[in-house]
């Protein structure tokens, strides 16, 4: 293993003793770890306890004249091949998005040509909050790779994602932000937006379907289905971490809008299409929603009472727009155009069909007979006509990524960048 120098931010926020892990771990594997400790960040850590580990000089949030001359703060922030922030407070990302440089670890980070990698911690609310939401899709549009925190119980006694990932992950996300480099930003020049293998849809535009859709029989009934989103909200999350520009149009699901994802909901088919529509042209369209087939052909204005006769009302249904066959007429057909099918018999049979039936480059088939709509994994086999990749069983999140991987070489063959 190569040896590599990592320069360790560490914010302020009960997270930080996590850092004196995150040291640990990688002085164990044979990187050289500088640390400089914000002023928050020195409430929770010691700078001799970092010093010790790290068997370097710990730098503090005070310029220190004499550390000036020995090695200035631009040459610090140089040096290093890495730039971690762990934690990343919501403070700290702010200033970072905005380029505010008040004290030694922000006049670092504005200073640096090299990659910089986020680690996240704060308060569910907080990492929630759209000012925060904005600064992360900022960041990552600027070639930050900023983590995102881990769900569970805070230390603040709420629940939800805003915890630090585990010292293990931001270390296994430091070898592969050193392994394959990111977006670095040339000295005086523009920064260099060239998508790297590490955020391999930079400058794509994506558009996300998910969810079911709710069709209304009156005021308070309606016909849908079981779709939960999942799968459709960590596709869009996984082409906003891969760098892609993400419009999501969203059926109704009481999911988070994954960060740097512009979210619309809607709630029937004929709301989706329509935003779909309004969404286009794009690179590729995924198109995951379980859109309902049919609708109900009248609504009723008011609430349908039983009249006690007994007689069950009648219930006649519409047809619904199929959105992926019409996008795929459309003359704003974008080059990459991908359905999935959920088949309980025949799986890769019917998806063949369907993809010559519905026009689209490739479908993302799953088996839901053994694998009901809602849970956490999905097994996939990707249909396209030339051939069939079934892969392994795999959380959604997992299924999301290797997509993500597979949908930015179909769109390197197909639309190559305006630069490239
Ligand atoms: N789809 C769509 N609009 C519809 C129905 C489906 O855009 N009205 C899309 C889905 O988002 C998915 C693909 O088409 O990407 C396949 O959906 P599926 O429900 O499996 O297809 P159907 O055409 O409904 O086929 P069937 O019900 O006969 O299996």
């Amino acid at each position: 293993m190569t040896h590599r120098r990592i320069l360790l931010i560490i914010g302020g926020g009960i997270a930080a003793y996590k850092a004196i892990e995150l040291v640990r771990l990688l002085r164990k594997a044979g990187h050289s770890v500088r640390c400089v400790l914000t002023r928050a960040g020195e409430q929770f850590v010691t700078p001799l306890t970092l010093a010790a580990l790290s068997e370097n000089k710990v730098y503090t949030y005070l310029f220190d004249l004499k550390d000036e001359v020995e090695m200035g703060h631009i040459q610090l922030s140089r040096e290093a091949d890495l730039v971690v922030v762990a934690p990343a407070t919501a403070d700290l990302l702010a200033k970072m998005a905005g380029g505010i440089a008040d004290d030694l670890a922000t006049t670092l980070l504005l200073a640096t040509d090299k990659p910089v990698l986020a680690a996240p911690a704060m308060n569910v609310r907080m990492w929630l909050h759209p000012a925060t939401q904005r600064n992360v899709a900022t960041l990552r549009g600027d070639g930050v790779t900023v983590m995102t925190p881990d769900e569970g119980e805070m230390a603040c006694g709420e629940y939800g994602p805003g915890r630090l990932p585990e010292p293990e992950a931001i270390k296994a996300a430091i070898e592969t932000a050193l392994a394959q480099g990111t977006v670095v930003q040339p000295l005086g020049g523009q920064p260099d937006f060239a998508p790297s293998r590490h955020r391999p849809l930079y400058g794509r535009r994506i558009l996300v379907t998910a969810g079911p859709t709710h069709e209304p029989i009156d005021p308070v009934r309606y016909i849908a289905n079981r779709s939960s989103g999942k799968q459709g909200f960590a596709i869009a999350a996984a082409a906003a971490e891969a760098g892609a520009e993400v419009l999501l149009v969203a059926g109704p699901v009481p999911l988070p809008t994954p960060p740097g994802v512009v979210r619309v909901d809607v709630e029937t088919a004929r709301e989706m299409a329509a935003e779909v529509e309004a969404g286009l042209p794009v690179d590729a369209a995924i198109m995951v929603a379980a859109v309902a087939d049919w609708r109900a052909a009248d609504t009723s204005a008011q609430k349908i009472k039983k009249d006690g006769s007994g007689e069950v009302p009648p219930l006649a249904l519409a047809e619904n727009p199929d959105i992926l066959a019409s996008v795929a007429k459309s003359a704003k057909r974008p080059p990459l155009l991908v359905g999935f099918a959920a088949e309980t018999n025949d799986v890769i049979a019917h998806a063949q069909a369907k993809l010559a039936r519905k026009g689209c480059d490739l479908i993302v088939a799953n088996d839901v007979s053994a694998d009901p709509m809602g849970g956490e994994t999905n097994r996939v086999h990707i249909v396209s006509k030339a051939g069939v990749d079934s892969w392994d069983r795999l959380p959604k999140e997992a299924v999301a990524r290797k997509l993500m991987e597979k949908i930015a070489d179909e769109l390197d063959t197909r639309v190559p960048l305006a630069d490239d």
